[in-house]
C-alpha cells in the first residue's frame, strides 16, 4: 500500500540513487526499536507461518530476500520487518572496494527485469560486520561473500576462506557466491579445475570454524543460469562430495533473449528478474536430477507470485528468495506468496509444505 505511493517518486530516480534513498530509510528504521516494530506490525506480522526446515535451519516459511540488496548489512532489521523469513546479506569481500564505474544498475521495465553491473561494491568485511552486531536479529541471516576484485583468480580460496572466518560467528549460514558476471573470471570458479580446490578449502574452513565456535553453519554454493548440463552435473557431484548444505540457484544471466523490449537491453552485467524464471527453474530441475535432495536446493530468479515460487518448489527447491520483482511490487509480495503457497498445500491435502513438495515431486 504504502509503497505504492512511493514507488513512482523511486522510479523517476536513477535505479542506485533510488536504492541508496531506499537503503538510507530501511537503515534508519533499523536503528530506531519502535520504527523496527512498527514496520513489522503494518508488514511482518501479516506474513502468514508455513514452517520449511533447509539446510538445518528452521524458517517460519520459505521466502527469503536474496543477496544484493543489502550489500553491507546496514539494514537487518528492517528487512525482518518486512516479514521475510531470511536475509541474505553481501557479497561481502574481504577489502573495502568501490565496484565498477557508474552508472550500472538498469531498469528494464517494459521487461520486469533489471540489468546489474555492480561488480561487488563492499565496505569489507570490517565494516559489514560493524553494522551487522550492533542488531537485534529475529529471522534468518545469511551471509554472502565473494573475492575482491584484486585477487588473482588463482588465489580466489584464500578470499572466500578469509570472509568466510570472519562472519563465521554471525552467521545462520554462509553463501559462496562463484556465480556475479561483474568480476573478471569469477564464473572461471564454476569450472571443475578450480571448483573441487575451492570447495575443499571452504569446506576444511567450515569445519575449523566449527570446531573453534563450537557451532555448525550451514554452507551453500550459489551459481549461475547459464551452465549447460555437463557443468550442473560436475558441480552437482563435487557439491555432494564436499558436503554442502545447499545450492542456490540461481544468479543473474548473461544471455539477452530476444523477448526483451526495454533500451538498456543492450547494458552489459547480470540480467534479472522476469526474463530470467524460466531459466533458472530449469537449472534447479537439473541439479534436483543429480542432487535428488542429499544437498538442498534455495530456488531464486524472477519470482513474482506463489504460482512461480511454487513452480521452483516443485521443480526441487526448498526455500526461495527475491529480489527484482520486490523492487518492482514492494514488500506486500512476500505475504501475498506466502499465502498463495499456503493455499497450494491446503489443495494438495498434505499436512504442510514439506510432505506436499515431497509427494507431488515424485508423482510428477
Ligand atoms: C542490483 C542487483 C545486485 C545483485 N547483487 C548480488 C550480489 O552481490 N550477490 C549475489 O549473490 N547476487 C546478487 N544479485 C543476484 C540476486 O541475488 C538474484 O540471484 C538474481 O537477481 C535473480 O533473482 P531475481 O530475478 O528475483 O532478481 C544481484 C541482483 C541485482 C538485481
Amino acid at each position: 500500500m504504502l509503497y505504492s505511493l512511493i514507488k513512482p517518486a523511486l522510479f523517476n530516480l536513477d535505479p542506485e540513487k533510488a536504492h541508496d534513498i531506499t537503503m538510507a530509510g530501511l537503515a534508519k528504521v533499523s536503528a530506531l526499536p519502535i520504527a523496527t516494530r512498527q514496520l513489522e506490525r503494518l508488514n511482518g506480522a501479516c506474513v502468514p507461518d508455513l514452517p520449511v526446515t533447509c539446510m538445518g535451519i528452521d524458517f517460519r516459511h520459505p521466502v527469503g530476500l536474496a543477496a544484493g540488496l543489502d550489500k553491507d548489512a546496514k539494514a537487518f532489521p528492517a528487512f525482518s520487518a518486512l516479514g521475510f523469513s531470511g536475509v541474505e546479506m553481501g557479497t561481502v569481500t574481504p577489502k573495502p572496494q568501490p565496484g565498477n564505474d557508474k552508472p550500472r544498475m538498469f531498469r528494464l521495465v517494459e521487461d520486469q527485469a533489471i540489468i546489474n553491473r555492480m561488480g561487488f561494491n563492499s565496505g569489507g568485511v570490517d565494516a559489514f560486520l560493524a553494522n551487522l552486531t550492533k542488531t537485534n536479529r529475529t529471522v534468518v541471516a545469511g551471509i554472502n561473500v565473494g573475492k575482491n576484485a584484486t585477487t588473482p583468480i588463482e588465489d580466489a580460496a584464500t578470499d572466500y576462506v578469509n570472509a568466510m572466518q570472519r562472519v563465521y560467528s554471525q552467521a545462520d549460514y554462509i553463501t559462496a557466491n562463484i556465480s556475479s558476471p561483474n568480476t573478471k573470471s569469477l564464473r572461471d570458479l564454476q569450472n571443475a579445475s578450480f571448483l573441487d580446490t575451492l570447495l575443499l578449502n571452504i569446506k576444511n574452513a567450515q569445519l575449523k570454524c566449527e570446531k573453534v565456535h563450537k557451532r555448525y553453519v550451514p554452507i551453500a554454493l550459489k551459481v549461475a543460469p547459464d551452465l549447460d548440463a555437463d557443468e550442473i552435473e560436475t558441480i552437482a557431484e563435487l557439491v555432494m562430495s564436499h558436503q554442502f548444505d545447499a545450492v542456490i540457484a540461481t544468479n543473474t544471466t548473461i544471455e539477452r533473449p530476444d523477448s526483451l523490449q526495454s533500451q538498456h537491453k543492450a547494458e552489459a552485467g547480470g540480467l534479472s528478474g522476469a526474463p530470467v524464471k524460466d531459466m533458472a527453474t530449469d537449472c534447479i530441475r537439473e541439479f534436483y536430477r543429480h542432487l535428488q535432495g542429499r544437498v538442498q536446493i534455495i530456488g531464486v530468479g524472477g519470482i513474482k507470485n506463489a504460482d512461480d515460487a511454487w513452480e521452483k518448489m516443485l521443480a526441487g527447491a526448498d526455500y526461495v528468495q527475491i529480489y527484482s520483482q520486490f523492487i518492482y511490487q514492494g514488500p506486500a509480495m512476500i505475504k501475498d506468496i506466502v499465502a498463495g503457497l499456503q493455499q497450494k498445500v491446503q489443495a494438495s491435502g498434505h499436512a504442510d509444505l514439506e510432505s506436499a513438495l515431497a509427494a507431488l515431486r515424485t508423482s510428477k
